[in-house]
């Protein structure tokens, strides 16, 4: 039986993970209206054997729930290393998301070592992104990787 001291925690849960959802939400519209090739940034999740889409900032995408093994998203995650593909249609690994997009950069967000989501950027322009790129939103990963993991060890304990 849940205690009344028990479901008060798992409300709060809610508290923080709601507004983690949020500031993460907020970060991918800064990313994408300050840098106009990144047309499309999602930040993804690692949950069980799959990436959940938790936020983003762009038009909605039928992918928000992609099994690992699947994408140039699992990619990043499988190689634990950022992918920068400045072709998508020359890659066979791509998924489709949307029609205009040229190149995609996925970089990791890991809890020490380990993957545990990752930034996801569409552009529409080919070879959007340079090292300089590749960088900057490697340091944006290690800045969010606390609020990932809050998102992560949630879904650990309430896979859904
Ligand atoms: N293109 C990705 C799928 C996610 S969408 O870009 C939002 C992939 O190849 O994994």
């Amino acid at each position: 039986m849940v205690t009344a001291v028990e479901f008060q925690k798992s409300e709060i849960d809610s508290i923080i993970l709601q507004s983690v959802k949020k500031t993460l939400s907020d970060i991918c519209h800064h990313l994408s209206e300050r840098n106009p090739k990144y047309n499309w940034t999602g930040v993804y999740v690692v949950v069980g054997d799959n990436l959940k889409l938790v936020s983003f900032q762009g038009a909605a995408t039928e992918h928000v729930l992609i099994p690992l093994g699947e994408g140039l998203c699992s990619l990043a995650i499988s190689r634990n290393e950022t992918v920068n593909e400045k072709d998508v249609k020359s890659n066979s690994e791509y998924l489709a998301c949307f029609l205009n997009t040229k190149a995609e950069l996925v970089v990791p967000v890991r809890y020490g070592d380990k993957p545990i989501g990752e930034i996801d950027i569409d552009s529409d322009e080919k070879g959007a992104f340079d090292r300089d790129d590749e960088k900057f939103v490697e340091e944006i990963a290690e800045k969010i990787s606390p609020l990932v993991k809050l998102i992560y060890d949630q879904n650990e304990k309430n896979p859904r």
